[in-house]
C-alpha cells in the first residue's frame, strides 16, 4: 500500500523536517500536511526549502487540542495516513518535569487516535523509541518483545503512547504500527542533544559536559537511515505490528565526544566529566532483523562517513546553529507566516 496523501505531525522536528525532505525527494507527488505545535524544538527553517511547494501545506496546531487535529485534518485530501512524530523528546527536560511529556505524548497520542480511527485512516504510523525497552546490562539487545521497562518520565510517556496505539489496534482494529528506533543524529537536529551539542560547544572553544564516567552506550543511526525505514513501514508494514530500528552501531559516549573534538582538531582537554543524570540508562543496543527480514530495510551509512558528514554539516550551517542558540529561530514563524494558527499554502483540491 503506497498512501497518496499524509499527515504529519511533529515536521519541523529534527526526524521529521528530515522525513519530509526525504519525501520530498522520493515521492514527490504525495500530498502532506504538516501539523507542529512550534514548541521549542520545532523550527519552520528547517523546512524552508518546502515552502511554497505544491502538495505541502503546513498547519500550526497542537496535538492535545481537538480542534486543532481536525483542522489539520480538513487539510487533508482523500484517503489519509497518519505519520506521528509529534513529541517532547529530551530525556533531561523530561527530569525536570513530566507533565508536558504526558500532555504531549500520552494526552496528544489518545486525542490523534481517535480523530484518526473518526477519519478512518488508513495507517497510522506511530514513531516512538527504544528507550521504552529500559536499560541494558554489558551483552544482549532490545527485540520487539522485550518487556517494556521505561526508566524516565520521558521514556515512561513514550511507552504509554505505545500502548495506547496497542490498545487501538486490539480493541477498535485500528491500523496501528509502531516502530522503536535506537539514537538519531544528522541535519537539523536540537543542540541540546549529545552530538548537536558537543559540536556547537567545540565549534567555540567551550567546555563539553560528559555525565558520570562517559560510559553509557548508545546505538547511533544516521537519520536518513531512520526516514528511510519509516517510510518502509509505512508502505510495506503490517497494521498491529512492532517493528524495531537500528544500525548495529554502538559506541560509548566518550568515544563520540573524542571523535568530534578529533574531527574539528580540538583538543581532549576540552571535555568536562560532569554529574550524571539521575536514573542514566546504561545501555542500549537494538535487534533489527524483524525489520530487515520482513521489510527489507537495511541502513545505507557508515557511522564513519556519517559522523564526519554531520560534523561538517553543522560547520556549513552555523548560521542556522547560530539562531537556534541565541532563541532567534522562534521569529522565524512570525516574519514568514504572521498569526499563529494559519493554514498555509493550502493543497490545491485537484491534487
Ligand atoms: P524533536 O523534539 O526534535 O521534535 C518534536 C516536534 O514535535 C517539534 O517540531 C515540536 O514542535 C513538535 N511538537 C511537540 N509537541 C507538540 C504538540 N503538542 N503538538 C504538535 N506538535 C508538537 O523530536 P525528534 O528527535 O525529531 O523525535 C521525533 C519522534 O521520534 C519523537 O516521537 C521521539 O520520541 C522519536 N524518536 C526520536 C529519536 C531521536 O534520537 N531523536 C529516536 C527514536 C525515536
Ligand atoms: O534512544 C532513542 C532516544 O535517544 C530518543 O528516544 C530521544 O528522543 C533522544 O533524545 C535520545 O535520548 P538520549 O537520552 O539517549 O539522548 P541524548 O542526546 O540526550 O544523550 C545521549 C547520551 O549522552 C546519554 O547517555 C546522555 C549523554 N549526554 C547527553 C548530553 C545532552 C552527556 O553525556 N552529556 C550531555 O550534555
Amino acid at each position: 500500500m503506497s498512501p497518496r496523501s499524509i499527515l504529519v505531525t511533529g515536521g519541523a522536528g529534527f526526524i521529521g523536517s528530515n522525513f519530509l525532505h526525504l519525501l520530498g525527494e522520493v515521492r514527490p507527488d504525495w500530498r502532506v500536511v504538516n501539523l507542529d505545535a512550534l514548541t521549542y524544538a520545532g523550527n519552520l527553517e528547517n523546512l524552508s526549502r518546502l515552502e511554497g511547494r505544491a502538495g505541502y501545506a503546513f498547519v500550526r496546531g497542537d496535538i492535545t487540542l481537538e480542534s486543532d487535529v481536525e483542522r489539520a485534518f480538513q487539510a487533508c485530501a482523500g484517503p489519509v495516513s497518519v505519520l506521528h512524530f509529534a513529541a517532547e523528546s529530551h530525556v533531561d527536560r523530561s527530569i525536570q518535569s513530566g507533565v508536558p511529556f504526558v500532555r504531549t505524548n500520552v494526552l496528544g497520542t489518545q486525542i490523534l487516535l481517535d480523530a484518526s480511527r473518526a477519519r478512518k485512516v488508513e495507517r497510522f504510523l506511530h514513531v516512538s523509541t527504544d528507550e521504552v525497552y529500559g536499560s541494558l546490562g554489558a551483552s544482549g539487545s532490545f527485540s520487539e518483545t522485550t518487556p517494556l521497562a521505561p526508566n524516565s518520565p520521558y521514556s515512561a510517556s513514550k511507552a504509554a503512547s505505545d500502548l495506547l496505539v496497542r490498545a487501538a489496534v486490539h480493541t477498535h482494529g485500528f491500523p496501528g504500527i509502531v516502530t522503536r528506533c535506537s539514537n538519531n543524529y544528522g541535519p537539523y537536529q536540537f543542540p541540546e542533544k549529545l552530538i548537536p551539542l558537543m559540536i556547537a560547544n567545540a565549534g567555540e572553544d567551550r567546555e563539553l559536559p560528559v555525565y558520570g564516567d562517559g560510559l553509557n552506550v548508545r546505538d547511533w543511526l544516521y537519520v536518513r537511515d531512520h526516514c528511510e525505514a519509516l517510510l518502509a513501514v509505512l508502505e510495506r508494514g503490517k497494521p498491529g505490528e512492532v517493528y524495531n530500528i537500528g544500525g548495529d552501531n554502538e559506541y560509548p559516549n566518550l568515544a563520540i565526544v573524542k571523535l568530534i573534538l578529533k574531527e574539528l582538531g580540538k583538543p581532549e582537554s576540552l571535555i568536562r566529566f560532569v554529574k550524571d543524570r539521575p536514573g542514566h540508562d546504561r545501555r542500549y543496543a537494538i535487534d533489527a532483523h524483524k525489520i530487515r527480514a520482513e521489510i527489507g530495510w537495511e541502513p545505507r551509512f557508515t557511522f564513519e562517513a556519517a559522523l564526519p558528514e554531520t560534523i561538517r554539516w553543522y560547520r556549513s550551517n552555523r548560521a542556522w546553529l547560530d539562531r537556534v542558540r541565541s532563541g532567534a529561530y522562534r521569529d522565524y514563524y512570525q516574519r514568514q507566516y504572521g498569526a499563529p494558527g494559519a493554514v498555509q499554502a493550502p493543497l490545491p483540491p485537484d491534487r
